[in-house]
């Protein structure tokens, strides 16, 4: 794999914060990239999209099993705007996790995971891991019967693992079943926990190819 390193232009300091600097080079796009190329890229633009319909839906979105069902169809039916909104969120959603893949598919193909971008690899793994999750915690959320049923099945995934495995699907579902309780927990992870993760991990992922530059394809 040729690329962009052995000719890296002077480091410029980049300011993350007033206070701290990271000295990274100017990202440098080899003409060659390709269409293939940009899948990385397009699913930061997705996750940008689901984190503004995200805020638009929590508006009217009320996470208890009582009301859930009734404030996603209220959303649907009686709000400005708000059947395109939940549908961007869930068409982007599986878009999202397409485009990871995709991304992986050609990171693999062309083998990028080598040296020097192993932990360019393993922070995608790590973030793949969290959009996959994102998208299980978001399908729980309108309890319906068919999410009940889905989170039920794959919060039962875990108990496969020996010893730990009852326990990991106990902590999940916030109980012995799926409940109202599991309904809080995902919602949430949904809402903070995995996006701020995701986030970061993103944040690393790009400093990381801020310092390799992107690679050149043979
Ligand atoms: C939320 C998910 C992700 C986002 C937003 C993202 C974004 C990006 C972007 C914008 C680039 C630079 C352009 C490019 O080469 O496509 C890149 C490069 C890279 N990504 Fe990701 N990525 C994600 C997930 C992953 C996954 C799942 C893997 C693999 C397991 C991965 C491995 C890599 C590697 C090895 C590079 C360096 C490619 C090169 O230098 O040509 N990324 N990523």
């Amino acid at each position: 794999m040729t690329d962009s390193e052995s000719k890296q232009p002077p480091k410029r300091p980049l300011r993350l914060l007033p206070l701290v600097k990271v000295h990274l080079p100017p990202l440098v796009v080899p003409r060659s990239l390709g269409w293939a190329g940009c899948f990385g890229g397009l699913a930061l633009v997705q996750f940008t999209i689901q984190i503004y319909t995200g805020i638009l839906l929590l508006i009217y979105y009320k996470a208890d099993p009582m009301r859930a069902w009734d404030s996603v169809t209220f959303i649907k039916s009686n709000v400005p705007m708000g059947w395109l909104i939940q549908r961007v969120h869930t068409v982007s959603a599986k878009m999202m996790i397409a485009l990871v893949l995709m991304h992986m598919a050609r990171v693999a193909y062309y083998r990028i995971y080598r040296h020097p971008r192993e932990w360019h690899w393993i922070s995608g793994v790590i973030l793949l891991s969290l959009t996959t999750f994102m998208g299980f915690t978001g399908y729980l959320l309108p309890w319906t019967n068919l999410s009940y049923w889905a989170a039920s099945v794959g919060t039962e995934i875990p108990t496969a693992v020996p010893v730990v495995g009852d326990g990991i699907a106990t902590w999940l579902r916030r109980g012995p079943n799926v409940s109202g309780e599991t309904l809080g927990f995902f919602f949430a992870m949904h809402v903070a926990v995995i996006p701020a993760l995701i986030a970061g991990v993103m944040g690393m992922h790009f400093i990381m190819i801020r310092r390799t530059g992107i690679s050149k394809p043979l």
